[in-house]
């Protein structure tokens, strides 16, 4: 990831089903982002793909992984550290994706996931956002406690290998006209860079959130131009060659 650039992160989830696909499916990302040299890209496969591509990434496009180990080796079975990972190439671990906190990560093992993969120098890609709306905004102190809760055990001097998705629950996996509006991104930005300062001091008003949930290439450009946001964690999107060619253009050209 380079400093100043948009930031396209690709979350392909536990797709596709075979390793040929997903070797087309990582050159097509490839050659969209060799097309868009103004952005940061980074692709998030399935773990047993990560390898297939550490020699392929070229400097072009960066690896990333969809989760990591909260610890570097030890009784784990099934888990991988972040000290793999990052022998294998990976820059960025997306840690407490939603998909994962249904699933019983609580916020105490994302800030310790996180904390793990930045002590390796890998950037962790932190996921938040709340489940639902309520007209009163109550969400937004949720959406606090969470936030406190995800880095209680990251410490301040890795803040600048930190970078925050914002996902709320209800914008993923649908149609983009049911993704959040670039207004509601933009103040859930701004409400989440005041709660990293709470934390963090001033270097927490500079951290860099993305947005995740449903964004394509209809959504991408007011989001990215309205939204206060560095960039994006795209979804099923990034499973559609041609989508995500139009989507990593759209952001490349703003
Ligand atoms: P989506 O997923 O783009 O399919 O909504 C985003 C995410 O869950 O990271």
């Amino acid at each position: 990831m380079k400093k100043g650039k948009k930031l396209i992160v690709a979350n392909w989830k536990m797709n596709p089903g075979t390793a040929a696909e997903a070797r087309s499916l990582f050159l097509a990302s490839r050659r969209a982002a060799a097309e868009a040299r103004r952005l940061s890209v980074v692709v998030c496969p399935p773990f047993p793909f990560l390898s297939l591509f550490s020699r392929l990434a070229n400097g072009v496009i960066s690896l990333g992984s969809q989760d990591a180990c909260w610890r570097n080796g030890g009784p784990y079975t099934g888990e991988v550290s972040p000290e793999i990972l990052k022998d294998i190439g990976v820059t960025i671990s997306i840690i407490g994706h939603s998909e994962r906190r249904a699933r019983g990560e609580t916020d105490d093992i994302v800030s310790r996931k996180a904390q793990a993969v930045v002590r390796e120098g890998i950037t962790a890609l932190v996921c938040v956002g709340e489940r639902t709306r309520d007209e009163n905004g109550d969400f937004f102190a949720t959406l606090r406690e969470q936030i406190k809760a995800s880095f209680s055990k990251v410490q301040r001097r890795f803040l600048s290998d930190i970078i925050i998705a914002y996902e709320p629950l209800w914008a993923i996996g649908r149609n983009w006209r049911d993704a959040a509006t670039p207004e509601a991104v933009r103040e859930a930005a701004i409400f989440i860079r005041k709660v990293m300062a709470d934390i963090f001091g001033d270097a927490g008003a500079q951290a860099l959130v993305l947005y995740g949930g449903s964004v394509g290439p209809e959504n991408a450009q007011a989001l990215l131009r309205d939204g206060d946001i560095a960039g994006f964690l795209v979804g099923h999107e990034s499973l559609e060659p041609d989508a995500f060619a139009w989507l990593t253009q759209i952001a490349n050209d703003l």
